[in-house]
């Protein structure tokens, strides 16, 4: 049966916790609590925050001070300093013990907190800690190669274009999802973006990652946990005529998508550094770029240039319409 990407960011896992008692946690169980039910908002990465403050360092820190994050008042007011016992009792109820923060988090079974809490203890770093450098540019990857395109609608694994493949008809031969189980269908994972605008994208899966865009942002997570792998926001050089990002198309390590100030631009799908951009629409003549990008055995294609107000004969998620050559200069 067709099953399509979800649309929008979402999930946190459901999963049964089977860690085992243990008066003083266990870190190994704790790492999957923390994967499980911490990860969609925190990184254990020393300066990175994500919807909530890394949690580098979080032991013996007092809360609400970690600089670069901002903090609601009543957590950053709250006094309380993350040894173990305030810790378990704000995962307990965290509105019950800071009343307003924006953390709403109830980890209900005592051995998860136990764990996660020394899962906690062994992430160092500290709010003091210089954060780690970048890593220099990551090697472009092999795929998805002209083959894997050219079989895309044959593909189980994978989605590599909006509409599915380059005959856009949508449909992949699966049958794990029937119409009787279907009601039993639940959040595995959630992705929470800290950017707050419209998501349009029909997000896209190669080799267990997935990639969409939110705005200017081009995210790409696991598919399996929603862990970001990397976010990536193009800087705006013109005032855009409209909001739109219509997602992605893959080839061979690249990743490229239209911006929504008209340019069309290359990331590395590996880590999402900037590899080529190039204006192809101008706002200024109420231009915008209303479909993803197709990219073909040959340099990328993208469609021409909506001119605002202008009813096409293809819509964002259709390859029908016609195509410009648009530089792909690599
Ligand atoms: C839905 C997002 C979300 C989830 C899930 C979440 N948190 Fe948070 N967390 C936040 C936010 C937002 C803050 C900042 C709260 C504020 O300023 O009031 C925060 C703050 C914290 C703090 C205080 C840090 C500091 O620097 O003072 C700790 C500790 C914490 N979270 C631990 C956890 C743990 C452990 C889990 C998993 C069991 C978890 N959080 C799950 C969003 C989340």
């Amino acid at each position: 049966m067709l099953c399509r990407a979800p649309k929008s960011l979402l999930v946190v896992a459901l999963l049964a916790l089977h860690a085992p008692a243990h008066a003083d946690g266990d870190a190994v169980a704790g790492k999957t609590v923390f994967e499980n039910q911490c990860a969609s908002c925190h990184t254990v990465e020393v300066g990175k925050n994500g919807f909530g403050p890394s949690l580098a360092g979080v032991s013996g820190r007092k809360a609400g001070t970690l600089a670069g994050y901002k903090y609601t008042d009543a957590m950053a007011h709250s006094g309380l300093v993350w040894d173990s016992p305030t810790l378990d009792s704000f995962l307990a109820s965290t509105t019950v013990k800071v009343p307003g923060t924006a953390m709403s988090v109830s980890l209900g079974d005592p051995v998860a907190r136990s764990n996660v809490i020394a899962y906690l203890a062994t992430v160092g770093g500290g709010s003091n800690a210089e954060p780690t450098p970048k890593p220099a540019n990551a090697p472009l990857g092999r795929g998805p190669t002209s083959a894997e395109l050219l079989h895309a609608g044959a593909d189980r694994q994978n989605w590599l274009y909006a509409s599915k493949d380059y005959t856009g008809q949508r449909y992949v031969d699966l049958h794990q999802i029937t119409v009787a189980n279907a009601p039993q269908l639940r959040a595995q994972c959630i992705y929470r973006s800290n950017t707050a605008g419209a998501t349009q994208t029909s997000p896209l899966v190669y080799d267990g990652v997935m990639y969409f865009t939110i705005d200017q942002t081009t995210v790409a997570i696991d598919a399996a946990t929603c862990r970001e792998r990397w976010t990536s926001s193009w800087e705006l050089k013109d005032t855009p005529l409209s909001k739109t990002n219509r997602g992605v198309a893959l080839k061979d390590g690249r990743l490229i998508r239209g911006t929504p100030d008209g340019y069309l631009i290359a990331l590395n799908m590996a880590d999402g550094s900037l590899i080529w951009s190039r204006k192809i629409a101008d706002p200024k003549t109420s231009q915008y770029l209303s479909m993803p990008p197709l990219v073909t055995a040959m340099p990328s294609f993208t469609g021409r240039p909506a001119p605002t107000g202008v009813r096409r004969t293809g819509s964002a998620r259709s390859n029908s319409i016609p195509v410009n050559r648009s530089g792909d200069s690599t």
